[in-house]
């Protein structure tokens, strides 16, 4: 069995890709000013700001995103092979994570490292997470659409609450030295404008021709293509691509195809409690 569950204060993680010392080594992770960290919620735009951040430090050179894996590239700082992967990674660190801030707060404390942290619609990170559910055999059963939205609502799926998650790093901006917010949403109505986004939060200037490139390799056409960013280099025992892809739509207000009218209601309804003390407001479909 695959779907095994790892549970670190409070919080379940699959034990396929995380043990105790790999938790716990994370938490106590040694960052360095040049670092920079991609934080998100599963399915909120992860792979997506991977290559992006790629793309920007090779000035839109594609050579490296179309020979090595994203999950070598940005490295999971969570997962048990972390260690070895990051003995090898060349240039400045790029590193991933789905932790939440709680758990990273000590190891950031003084830290000059980029974060950039990125945010989806969370109606349509529990459809994408549902449909990964159901093809990662590494992920518990998700049962039915509902089943899964009450657990995603409860915050009992592997990585905990969204809400805890979006309002932990929010909330706690002023507290990391350099903080990037960035939505799904912007990255998918204005691509060039996120990629110079993200060049001038690096303090990588990119010329126009190199701009024109690094956006031509994340649009989603191109990535869903591309063999080390889709996921079908995983063995199909791991990841069942029989029942779904992991570059799987692409899209903005696909909860629509999904959601019940009530379920809209009560997820509304959660949504407006737990961001009560929260100055975020979100623009989503
Ligand atoms: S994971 O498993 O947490 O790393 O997944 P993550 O990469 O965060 O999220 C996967 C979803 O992001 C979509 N995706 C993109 N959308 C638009 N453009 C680009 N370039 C892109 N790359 C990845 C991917 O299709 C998943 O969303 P859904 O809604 O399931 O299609």
């Amino acid at each position: 069995r695959l779907d095994v569950t790892e549970c670190y204060q409070g919080i379940s993680f699959c034990g396929h890709l995380h043990t105790q010392e790999s938790l716990q080594y994370a938490t106590n992770f040694q960052f360095q000013d040049t670092d920079t960290l991609i934080v998100t919620y599963p399915k909120s735009g992860t792979t997506w700001m991977q290559q992006i951040v790629s793309l920007v430090s090779s000035h839109g050179d594609a050579t490296r995103v179309q020979t090595e894996p994203n999950w070598s590239r940005a490295p999971w700082l969570e997962q048990y092979y972390f260690c070895d992967l990051l003995k090898v990674q060349q240039g400045p660190r790029l590193i991933t994570t789905h932790l939440p801030y709680h758990l990273l707060a000590s190891a950031l404390q003084g830290s000059k490292a980029k974060v950039i942290y990125v945010a989806r619609n969370p109606k349509d990170v529990a459809v994408s997470y549902y449909h990964f559910h159901k093809m990662a055999n590494f992920l518990p059963d998700p049962g039915t659409f509902e089943e899964f939205l009450n657990a995603f609502l409860d915050g009992t799926v592997h990585f905990g609450s969204w809400f805890s998650h979006v309002k932990g790093w929010t909330n706690n901006a002023n507290n990391v030295k350099n903080f990037l917010y960035i939505t799904y949403e912007e990255m998918w109505q204005d691509l060039r404008g996120s990629v110079e986004k993200v060049s001038r939060f690096l303090r990588i200037p990119l010329q126009d021709q190199e701009l024109a490139a690094a956006e031509k390799h994340c649009c989603f056409s191109s990535m869903q293509g591309n063999s080390m960013v889709n996921y079908t280099l995983i063995p199909q025992e791991i990841m069942d691509h029989s029942k779904g892809k992991f570059m799987r739509k692409g899209k903005i207000g696909d909860w629509k195809n999904m959601f019940s009218e009530e379920q809209s209601r009560l997820f509304d309804a959660v949504l407006r409690t737990q961001l009560s003390e929260s100055s975020l407001t979100f623009v989503w479909e």
